[in-house]
């Protein structure tokens, strides 16, 4: 089976991808698949990489695609698994694509919606669930309407235009709802790029700018005080219910504030508990919340459902989630296949099902 991890990419979280495929390169057994290596530089172009690219951070310094024998994906829709990479070298035809991309171009449906007209059979969630979970907005419009719990936000449109007419943006009513701090994100992105934390209002707009520079539509979330905790899911074998990981929890080491890019992959800010040491009616009541986000948001294949446990405004135990996402990251820290590990699949056989789920 022709296996091509397609990795880089045109969002922010370019590097993050990189160390993501590293890690998913070396999980995918010789013996059971020819592996290609596709890498998309920042400025959109796929080329098969020097095989000397190191796929991890070194020394600090994130990874990146810059070159290699340029290809061009080309699709055959009529016969499936017959896409090539017609470039200076050889043809290659590819069974199965993992897109281990994260962010915009990757993880938002556009690369989905190149596979699905090629033909090609890919790992993961397809268009619309990668769409719409990608985007922040639409992510906590599905999830309430499945009846899932939701932290208070407000989302604000053309940011970047309204920040400059209007400097205060939130009216008073609204930040009082909110309350301090409020974390202002970027609708679309990932790995905490473009976040803030706002303790003063006073620092609102310039965090406003700096989401709005990553994506137009920002949205602004009253902080949800609690346990950070996440939990992976996996579509269920031969097509049956999703299957969810023990629970994992990410505690940060004092004197970091929030689990910003720097805290999650240069600056070991943080501890993780794999598995979370939770009650087994919470880690029961993690892993339900966790598929039904999934069903919710009509993923396929994987995703990560992240959370907060705390207590809410009468003092009872309130689960909240945070954001799903549909391609996690793979990265010597990330959780997913760490969750995965502590629960029995091991990191070969969680790969085998991803490509198998992607075949069926
Ligand atoms: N967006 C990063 C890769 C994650 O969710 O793990
Ligand atoms: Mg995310």
């Amino acid at each position: 089976l022709r296996v091509g991890v397609v990795f880089g990419g045109r969002s922010a979280e370019h590097p993050i991808s990189c160390v993501s495929a590293g890690s998913a390169l070396a999980a995918l057994d010789p013996d059971r698949y020819e592996v290609v290596p596709v890498g998309i530089t920042r400025d959109g172009g796929w080329v098969l990489p020097d095989p000397a690219l190191r796929l991890a951070i070194v020394d600090g310094v994130l990874p990146e695609v810059t070159g290699g024998t340029a290809v061009t994906l080309v699709g055959d829709p009529a016969g499936r698994g017959l896409v090539r990479l017609d470039g200076a070298g050889p043809r290659i035809e590819l069974d199965v694509v993992f897109p281990v991309l994260h962010g915009a171009y990757g993880e938002d449906g556009t690369i989905q919606g190149l596979l699905e007209m090629s033909g090609l059979p890919y790992v993961g969630s397809g268009v619309f669930a990668s769409a719409a979970s990608m985007d922040k907005e639409f992510t906590k419009k599905l999830l309430a309407a499945a009846g899932l719990p939701q932290g208070d936000h407000v989302v604000l449109r053309d940011a970047a235009g309204a920040l400059s007419a209007d400097p205060s943006l939130l009216d008073e009513a609204a930040r009082e709802r909110l309350g301090l701090p409020v974390f202002v994100k970027p609708s679309r992105a990932g790995s905490s790029i473009g976040i803030s934390r706002v303790t003063d209002w006073a620092q609102f707009p310039e965090a406003v700018a700096a989401a709005a520079a990553v994506d137009p539509k920002v949205v602004v979330e009253a902080a949800v005080p609690g346990r950070e905790i996440e939990c992976g899911v996996l579509a269920g074998p031969g097509g049956g219910p999703p299957e969810a990981s023990l629970p994992a929890e990410i505690r940060l080491r004092p004197g970091t504030d929030w689990y910003d890019f720097t805290a999650k992959y240069l600056a070991d800010a943080a501890e993780f508990d794999v598995p979370a040491g939770l009650t087994l009616e919470q880690t029961r009541a993690v892993q339900a919340a966790a598929c039904r986000a999934y069903l919710a948001m009509d993923c396929q294949g994987l995703a990560r459902v992240d959370f907060f446990l705390g207590a809410g405004p009468d003092g009872a135990e309130r689960l909240v989630i945070n954001e799903v996402n549909t391609m996690p990251g793979f990265t010597p820290i990330s959780m997913f296949p760490r969750m995965w590990a502590a629960s029995g699949v091991d990191f070969a056989g969680l790969v085998d099902r991803l490509v198998e789920a992607a075949l069926a």
